[in-house]
Protein backbone atom coordinates (compact mmCIF):
# COMPACT_ATOMS: atom_id res chain seq x y z
CA UNK A 1 0.00 0.00 0.00
CA UNK A 2 1.54 3.46 -0.74
CA UNK A 3 2.27 5.30 2.53
CA UNK A 4 -0.24 8.00 2.59
CA UNK A 5 -3.20 6.14 1.34
CA UNK A 6 -6.12 7.41 2.09
CA UNK A 7 -4.89 10.66 3.70
CA UNK A 8 -6.45 13.96 3.36
CA UNK A 9 -4.02 17.06 2.50
CA UNK A 10 -4.31 20.52 1.88
CA UNK A 11 -1.38 22.08 0.23
CA UNK A 12 -1.12 26.00 -0.32
CA UNK A 13 0.80 27.78 -3.42
CA UNK A 14 -0.06 24.51 -5.30
CA UNK A 15 0.35 25.86 -8.82
CA UNK A 16 4.18 26.27 -8.78
CA UNK A 17 7.39 25.46 -7.63
CA UNK A 18 8.21 23.50 -4.75
CA UNK A 19 4.13 23.72 -3.75
CA UNK A 20 3.33 22.08 -7.74
CA UNK A 21 6.02 19.13 -6.74
CA UNK A 22 4.65 18.13 -3.26
CA UNK A 23 1.27 18.07 -4.78
CA UNK A 24 2.50 15.29 -7.48
CA UNK A 25 4.65 13.64 -4.92
CA UNK A 26 1.99 13.32 -2.35
CA UNK A 27 -1.00 11.95 -4.98
CA UNK A 28 1.98 9.67 -6.27
CA UNK A 29 2.11 8.08 -2.11
CA UNK A 30 -1.78 7.76 -2.25
CA UNK A 31 -2.64 10.91 -0.50
CA UNK A 32 -6.21 13.00 -1.64
CA UNK A 33 -5.14 16.96 -2.34
CA UNK A 34 -7.20 19.34 -1.89
CA UNK A 35 -4.40 22.19 -4.34
CA UNK A 36 -4.91 26.02 -3.10
CA UNK A 37 -3.32 28.71 -4.99
CA UNK A 38 -4.11 32.69 -6.28
CA UNK A 39 -4.80 31.46 -9.58
CA UNK A 40 -5.70 28.37 -10.88
CA UNK A 41 -3.12 27.53 -13.98
CA UNK A 42 -0.73 24.84 -12.86
CA UNK A 43 -2.63 23.47 -10.30
CA UNK A 44 -3.36 19.26 -10.71
CA UNK A 45 -4.67 18.25 -7.56
CA UNK A 46 -7.71 15.95 -6.68
CA UNK A 47 -9.33 19.60 -6.11
CA UNK A 48 -8.04 22.50 -7.10
CA UNK A 49 -9.04 25.47 -5.08
CA UNK A 50 -8.33 29.61 -6.10
CA UNK A 51 -7.98 31.37 -2.91
CA UNK A 52 -5.77 35.02 -1.77
CA UNK A 53 -4.45 33.92 1.47
CA UNK A 54 -3.47 37.59 2.26
CA UNK A 55 -7.33 37.44 2.84
CA UNK A 56 -8.72 35.97 6.06
CA UNK A 57 -12.37 35.43 4.23
CA UNK A 58 -10.90 33.51 1.68
CA UNK A 59 -9.08 31.13 4.31
CA UNK A 60 -12.14 30.44 6.01
CA UNK A 61 -13.87 29.54 3.17
CA UNK A 62 -10.81 27.22 1.86
CA UNK A 63 -10.44 25.14 5.41
CA UNK A 64 -14.79 25.33 4.76
CA UNK A 65 -13.74 23.73 1.26
CA UNK A 66 -11.63 20.85 3.19
CA UNK A 67 -14.49 19.68 5.52
CA UNK A 68 -16.61 19.52 2.90
CA UNK A 69 -15.40 18.64 -0.66
CA UNK A 70 -12.18 16.25 1.06
CA UNK A 71 -14.40 15.53 3.86
CA UNK A 72 -11.46 15.82 6.80
CA UNK A 73 -7.65 16.70 7.16
CA UNK A 74 -4.60 15.11 8.09
CA UNK A 75 -1.74 17.10 6.42
CA UNK A 76 -1.39 20.98 6.48
CA UNK A 77 1.58 21.84 4.10
CA UNK A 78 1.58 25.55 4.04
CA UNK A 79 3.76 26.65 1.70
CA UNK A 80 2.72 29.47 -0.12
CA UNK A 81 5.37 32.55 -0.25
CA UNK A 82 6.09 35.51 -1.35
CA UNK A 83 9.70 37.32 -1.27
CA UNK A 84 9.33 41.06 -0.85
CA UNK A 85 12.72 42.39 -1.88
CA UNK A 86 14.38 45.71 -0.54
CA UNK A 87 16.19 47.31 1.80
CA UNK A 88 15.03 48.81 5.19
CA UNK A 89 15.25 52.61 3.29
CA UNK A 90 12.68 51.30 0.57
CA UNK A 91 10.59 48.68 1.75
CA UNK A 92 7.23 50.16 2.20
CA UNK A 93 4.85 49.13 4.82
CA UNK A 94 2.27 48.08 2.16
CA UNK A 95 4.95 45.25 1.25
CA UNK A 96 6.08 44.58 4.72
CA UNK A 97 2.44 43.69 5.56
CA UNK A 98 2.15 41.02 2.58
CA UNK A 99 4.59 39.30 3.27
CA UNK A 100 4.04 39.07 6.38
CA UNK A 101 0.15 38.33 5.60
CA UNK A 102 1.15 35.25 3.57
CA UNK A 103 3.92 33.71 4.97
CA UNK A 104 3.29 34.02 8.37
CA UNK A 105 -0.25 35.24 9.28
CA UNK A 106 -1.88 33.44 6.10
CA UNK A 107 -0.06 29.88 8.05
CA UNK A 108 -1.50 30.86 11.21
CA UNK A 109 -4.54 31.84 10.02
CA UNK A 110 -5.04 28.26 7.74
CA UNK A 111 -4.15 25.79 10.87
CA UNK A 112 -6.54 27.50 13.25
CA UNK A 113 -9.30 27.36 10.70
CA UNK A 114 -8.32 23.95 10.09
CA UNK A 115 -8.28 22.79 13.84
CA UNK A 116 -10.62 20.98 14.45
CA UNK A 117 -10.32 18.76 11.33
CA UNK A 118 -6.94 18.22 12.16
CA UNK A 119 -7.36 17.42 15.91
CA UNK A 120 -10.22 14.61 14.29
CA UNK A 121 -7.37 13.03 12.44
CA UNK A 122 -5.05 9.70 13.95
CA UNK A 123 -2.45 11.17 11.52
CA UNK A 124 -2.41 15.06 11.70
CA UNK A 125 0.44 16.93 10.26
CA UNK A 126 0.79 20.63 9.95
CA UNK A 127 4.03 21.71 7.74
CA UNK A 128 5.03 25.06 7.19
CA UNK A 129 7.75 26.36 4.47
CA UNK A 130 10.67 28.47 6.25
CA UNK A 131 14.01 28.64 4.60
CA UNK A 132 17.60 28.92 5.19
CA UNK A 133 16.90 32.23 5.91
CA UNK A 134 14.61 31.21 8.59
CA UNK A 135 18.08 31.17 10.30
CA UNK A 136 19.84 33.51 8.74
CA UNK A 137 19.97 36.45 7.09
CA UNK A 138 20.76 38.90 3.71
CA UNK A 139 20.74 42.21 2.30
CA UNK A 140 17.42 43.28 0.69
CA UNK A 141 15.73 40.43 2.33
CA UNK A 142 14.81 41.85 5.72
CA UNK A 143 10.81 41.44 5.55
CA UNK A 144 11.12 37.85 3.87
CA UNK A 145 14.03 36.64 6.28
CA UNK A 146 11.66 38.36 9.29
CA UNK A 147 8.70 36.36 8.30
CA UNK A 148 10.59 33.12 7.62
CA UNK A 149 12.62 33.58 11.09
CA UNK A 150 8.79 34.04 12.61
CA UNK A 151 7.24 31.39 11.33
CA UNK A 152 9.92 28.53 12.69
CA UNK A 153 9.08 30.26 16.28
CA UNK A 154 5.48 29.73 15.25
CA UNK A 155 6.13 26.28 14.26
CA UNK A 156 7.96 25.46 17.67
CA UNK A 157 5.25 26.84 19.67
CA UNK A 158 2.44 25.32 17.72
CA UNK A 159 4.10 22.21 18.39
CA UNK A 160 4.04 22.04 21.63
CA UNK A 161 0.32 22.99 21.88
CA UNK A 162 -1.18 19.98 19.17
CA UNK A 163 1.29 17.80 20.85
CA UNK A 164 -1.16 15.99 22.84
CA UNK A 165 -3.54 16.00 20.07
CA UNK A 166 -1.15 13.68 18.04
CA UNK A 167 -0.29 16.36 15.92
CA UNK A 168 3.01 16.99 14.97
CA UNK A 169 4.36 20.49 13.26
CA UNK A 170 7.46 20.92 11.54
CA UNK A 171 8.98 23.39 9.01
CA UNK A 172 11.12 22.49 5.85
CA UNK A 173 13.67 24.92 5.05
CA UNK A 174 14.59 24.84 1.62
CA UNK A 175 18.11 26.41 0.34
CA UNK A 176 18.19 27.74 -2.97
CA UNK A 177 15.72 25.70 -5.42
CA UNK A 178 14.80 26.38 -9.07
CA UNK A 179 11.36 27.93 -9.04
CA UNK A 180 8.78 30.54 -10.00
CA UNK A 181 10.20 32.35 -7.02
CA UNK A 182 13.97 32.27 -7.68
CA UNK A 183 13.70 31.97 -11.57
CA UNK A 184 14.22 35.55 -12.50
CA UNK A 185 17.72 35.60 -10.00
CA UNK A 186 18.80 32.28 -11.44
CA UNK A 187 18.60 33.54 -14.83
CA UNK A 188 21.94 35.98 -13.81
CA UNK A 189 24.56 33.22 -14.41
CA UNK A 190 26.51 34.59 -11.84
CA UNK A 191 24.41 33.95 -9.20
CA UNK A 192 23.25 30.58 -10.30
CA UNK A 193 26.99 29.85 -10.28
CA UNK A 194 27.29 31.64 -6.74
CA UNK A 195 24.54 28.91 -5.27
CA UNK A 196 26.14 25.84 -6.66
CA UNK A 197 29.73 26.81 -6.07
CA UNK A 198 28.62 27.50 -2.06
CA UNK A 199 27.02 23.73 -1.93
CA UNK A 200 28.41 20.45 -0.74
CA UNK A 201 26.56 18.81 -3.55
CA UNK A 202 27.50 21.18 -6.26
CA UNK A 203 24.28 21.47 -7.83
CA UNK A 204 20.89 24.12 -7.49
CA UNK A 205 17.84 22.05 -5.53
CA UNK A 206 15.11 21.35 -7.26
CA UNK A 207 11.14 21.61 -5.74
CA UNK A 208 10.86 17.60 -5.48
CA UNK A 209 14.00 17.68 -3.53
CA UNK A 210 11.90 19.62 -0.79
CA UNK A 211 8.86 18.27 -2.21
CA UNK A 212 10.14 14.43 -0.51
CA UNK A 213 11.18 16.25 2.74
CA UNK A 214 7.44 17.24 3.61
CA UNK A 215 6.61 13.66 2.18
CA UNK A 216 8.44 12.43 4.97
CA UNK A 217 7.14 14.89 7.41
CA UNK A 218 3.87 13.59 6.42
CA UNK A 219 4.54 9.73 6.41
CA UNK A 220 4.35 7.46 9.62
CA UNK A 221 8.09 7.46 9.03
CA UNK A 222 7.98 10.97 10.81
CA UNK A 223 5.71 9.96 13.34
CA UNK A 224 8.31 11.11 16.19
CA UNK A 225 9.56 14.43 14.58
CA UNK A 226 7.60 17.40 15.68
CA UNK A 227 8.75 21.36 16.36
CA UNK A 228 11.27 21.23 13.78
CA UNK A 229 13.40 23.35 11.28
CA UNK A 230 14.76 20.66 8.70
CA UNK A 231 17.18 22.54 6.07
CA UNK A 232 17.14 21.38 3.02
CA UNK A 233 19.81 23.03 1.12
CA UNK A 234 22.06 20.83 -0.40
CA UNK A 235 24.39 21.90 2.15
CA UNK A 236 25.16 25.45 1.41
CA UNK A 237 25.00 26.63 5.03
CA UNK A 238 27.24 23.62 6.61
CA UNK A 239 30.46 26.15 5.90
CA UNK A 240 31.21 30.11 6.06
N1 LIG B 1 12.72 28.77 -4.18
C1 LIG B 1 13.53 28.91 -3.15
O1 LIG B 1 14.76 29.01 -3.31
C2 LIG B 1 12.98 28.92 -1.75
C3 LIG B 1 13.89 28.92 -0.71
C4 LIG B 1 13.42 28.93 0.59
C5 LIG B 1 12.06 28.94 0.83
N2 LIG B 1 11.19 28.96 -0.21
C6 LIG B 1 9.77 28.97 0.12
O2 LIG B 1 9.12 27.92 -0.57
C7 LIG B 1 7.73 28.23 -0.70
C8 LIG B 1 7.29 27.95 -2.12
O3 LIG B 1 7.91 28.87 -2.99
P1 LIG B 1 8.51 28.48 -4.41
O4 LIG B 1 9.96 28.67 -4.31
O5 LIG B 1 7.95 27.19 -4.85
O6 LIG B 1 7.98 29.71 -5.29
P2 LIG B 1 6.87 29.82 -6.40
O7 LIG B 1 6.75 31.29 -6.64
O8 LIG B 1 7.20 28.93 -7.54
O9 LIG B 1 5.56 29.27 -5.69
C9 LIG B 1 4.88 30.01 -4.70
C10 LIG B 1 3.39 29.87 -4.94
O10 LIG B 1 2.70 30.58 -3.88
C11 LIG B 1 1.59 31.21 -4.50
N3 LIG B 1 1.13 32.37 -3.73
C12 LIG B 1 1.82 33.51 -3.49
N4 LIG B 1 1.05 34.38 -2.84
C13 LIG B 1 -0.16 33.79 -2.67
C14 LIG B 1 -1.38 34.20 -2.09
N5 LIG B 1 -1.52 35.43 -1.56
N6 LIG B 1 -2.41 33.33 -2.08
C15 LIG B 1 -2.30 32.10 -2.64
N7 LIG B 1 -1.16 31.66 -3.20
C16 LIG B 1 -0.11 32.50 -3.23
C17 LIG B 1 2.11 31.66 -5.86
O11 LIG B 1 1.05 31.95 -6.75
C18 LIG B 1 2.95 30.48 -6.27
O12 LIG B 1 2.23 29.54 -7.03
C19 LIG B 1 7.59 29.69 -0.28
O13 LIG B 1 7.08 29.75 1.04
C20 LIG B 1 9.01 30.21 -0.32
O14 LIG B 1 9.21 31.29 0.54
C21 LIG B 1 11.62 28.94 -1.49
Amino acid sequence: MSRLQGRKALVTGAASGIGAATVARLLADGATVLACDISSEGMAGTINHVANLADPQAIAVLAAAAESQLGGLDILVNNAGVCPVGTLEDLTDDQWQFGLDVNLLAPARLAKACLSLLKDSSTGRVINTGSILSRYGDAGLGAYAASKHAILGFTRSLAMELGPFGITVNCVQPGCIVTGMTRGMLENGAAAEYYRDKSALKRLGQPEDIADVIAFLASDDARFITGQGIIADGGVMTHS
